[in-house]
């Protein structure tokens, strides 16, 4: 960097009682960048918070800190394909934690019922269609590096692309009952190549759904806490539990819910349970197997 470049510093702070304000050390940060600048050159570099040459990331926990350069060009949860949304998202990168551990690999159906601006859809596709998690990402902070080498960087890209491959019509859907919420969705999915009108989706209650067979069921119901409130949470909860045991046999549902005793009210054993937290809230992945004869026992040999 020289003195003519822009530069921005973004600060996280926590468990360090004797500095409590991010953005204060952030100025403190950039103030000695400048300071460094000016002693040196004669001449101080400008600040650019939408768009620097250079990001530098502060981050201080327990009275330790971690000065760091962004090569990445901001956080990679965002891929850019969420240009619409309904209350309650998901971010991206747990939606993709949540189908990379459902080990989903497009040989059967995948569902969510209630897909919300879509965000688990869009994670299947991509995951499905190999498109890089970067994808859709204009600027990256690393090209702004000087040893950076922009033919080894098209040559990365070019085998990533070559990789992709287009979504089979109806192997992905989705549904909600909010009108706005399948819109964004639509929206979303259709930012993603190769996924435009290959997803099918509708509004509809997902009580509304006659029957499924042989699919992944991939969903985050409403969580209690930031959309309506607990007790009608738990109540969907239990007919959701409902609606899997008696009209989903053969399938697998892998449900994110806001804590333990909420994905309890489904009232189905999970096979396994993982703790996943959505940006800062907690939350839980169940997965339950909807057997279509009963569970296979062990043989006595
Ligand atoms: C927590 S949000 C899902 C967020 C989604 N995973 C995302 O990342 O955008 C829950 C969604 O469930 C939908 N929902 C609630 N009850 C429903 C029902 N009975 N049938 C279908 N959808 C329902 C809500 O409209 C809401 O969009």
């Amino acid at each position: 960097m020289t003195h003519s470049d822009t530069f921005a510093v973004n600060a996280s702070v926590s468990n360090t009682p004797s500095l409590t304000h991010s953005q204060y050390a952030a100025l403190k940060v950039k103030d000695a960048i400048c300071d460094c600048f000016r002693r040196k050159t004669g001449e101080r570099p400008s600040v650019n918070v939408q768009s620097p040459d250079l990001g530098v990331h502060l981050f201080i926990r327990n009275n330790r800190a971690t000065i760091s350069i962004d090569v990445s060009g901001g956080s990679m949860h965002k891929r850019g394909y969420r240009t619409a949304s309904v209350e309650a998202p998901m971010q991206e990168t747990l939606a993709a934690a949540v189908i990379r551990l459902s080990g989903w690999d497009g040989e059967r159906p995948l569902l969510d019922p209630m897909c919300g601006s879509g965000t688990l859809l869009c994670e299947a596709a991509m995951s499905y269609c190999r498109i890089p998690a970067g994808f859709l990402r204009k600027e990256w902070g690393f090209t702004r590096l000087p040893d950076f080498d922009s033919n080894r960087w098209k040559k990365v890209k070019t085998s990533a692309e070559a990789a992709m491959r287009p979504l089979p019509a109806g192997l992905i859907s989705g549904s909600d009952l909010n009108r706005d919420a399948v819109r964004a969705t639509r929206t979303n999915l259709n930012n993603l190549p190769g996924c435009k009108d290959r997803i099918r989706l509708s509004e509809k209650n997902v009580f509304d759904i006659p029957a499924v067979g042989n699919t992944a069921i991939v969903v985050n119901p409403p969580y209690g806490v930031r959309l309506g409130d607990r007790e009608s949470a738990e109540k969907l909860m239990k007919e959701f539990g409902d609606f899997l045991k008696q009209r989903c046999t053969g399938c697998t549902a892998y449900i994110y819910a806001g804590d333990r005793q909420l994905l309890k009210k489904v009232g189905l054993k999970p096979e396994w349970k993982k703790e996943l937290n959505n940006g800062g809230l907690e939350g839980i992945l169940g997965k339950i197997d909807l057997y279509a004869s009963p569970k296979p026992q062990p043989k006595n040999v």
